[in-house]
């Protein structure tokens, strides 16, 4: 599988949303990356239904939701409704993993798990096969436009090792701090997504720039 790009919506122009939308619609984007924050799991509030409402309007792309938020449960089908194609939780958010991502699955989206900087790869070896995708957070999780964690690469292999060894189908992706710098290496470590929100949209061509980060990490 070629390696995909999605840049996060968190970075764009909330004034413009939908013309930033149309901007990815339009360019070599895989997938739109929507962070939700909630003021309690992670220190800043981002945005709720009415704003990927206003998303799903215009886009003609795989929706990736990452929730940062505590009680991810009660809203599983609410975020089905509104356009999630693929739906991630947080490990520290959820003390009944498995029931989450049965739930996922059963709304009829692919399940994620999103692991804090500190949080081992390890303490997925019991649900490895019931996840599609694994979400390192390469920053602490809360805000754009923070700096990469380089221990990060250690985590893409260990990840990629338990994958290959229960034979799982999880894709891998990265979230946070993703440039140019440290694209190629990330995949060369395992990584099959890259989330890049601040090193998109704060460039002076988004599209160009999404077109080089895709042709770097699929050269
Ligand atoms: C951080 C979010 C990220 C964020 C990435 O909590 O989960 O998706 O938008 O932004 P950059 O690429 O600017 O680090
Ligand atoms: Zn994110």
């Amino acid at each position: 599988m070629s390696k995909l790009i999605a840049p996060s919506v968190l970075a764009a122009d909330f004034a413009n949303i939908q013309r930033d939308i149309e901007m990815l619609n339009n360019s070599e984007a895989d997938w739109i990356h929507i962070d939700v924050m909630d003021g309690v799991f992670v220190p800043n509030i981002s945005f709720g239904m009415p704003v990927i409402k206003a998303i799903q309007k215009h886009a003609k792309k795989t929706m990736d939701v990452h929730l940062m938020i505590v009680n991810p449960d009660k809203y599983i089908e609410t975020f089905k409704s509104i356009g999630a194609d693929v739906l991630t939780v947080h490990y520290e958010a959820c003390t009944h993993l498995h029931r989450t991502l049965q739930a996922i699955k059963a709304s009829d989206m692919q399940a994620g798990v999103a692991l804090n900087p500190h949080t081992p790869i390890s303490v997925l070896e019991d649900v490895i096969n019931d996840i599609d995708l694994v979400c390192i957070m390469s920053v602490n999780p809360g805000f754009g436009g923070q700096s990469f964690i380089e221990n990060t690469y250690k985590k893409v292999i260990q990840l990629k090792d338990l994958i290959t060894k229960s034979s799982a189908p999880t894709k891998i992706e990265i979230d946070g701090g993703v440039t140019n710098k440290n694209a190629h290496k990330l995949v060369s470590a395992g990584a099959d997504i890259l989330v890049a929100g601040s090193y998109v949209f704060k460039n002076e061509n988004p599209t160009q720039t999404i077109k080089d980060l895709r042709a770097l990490v699929n050269s």
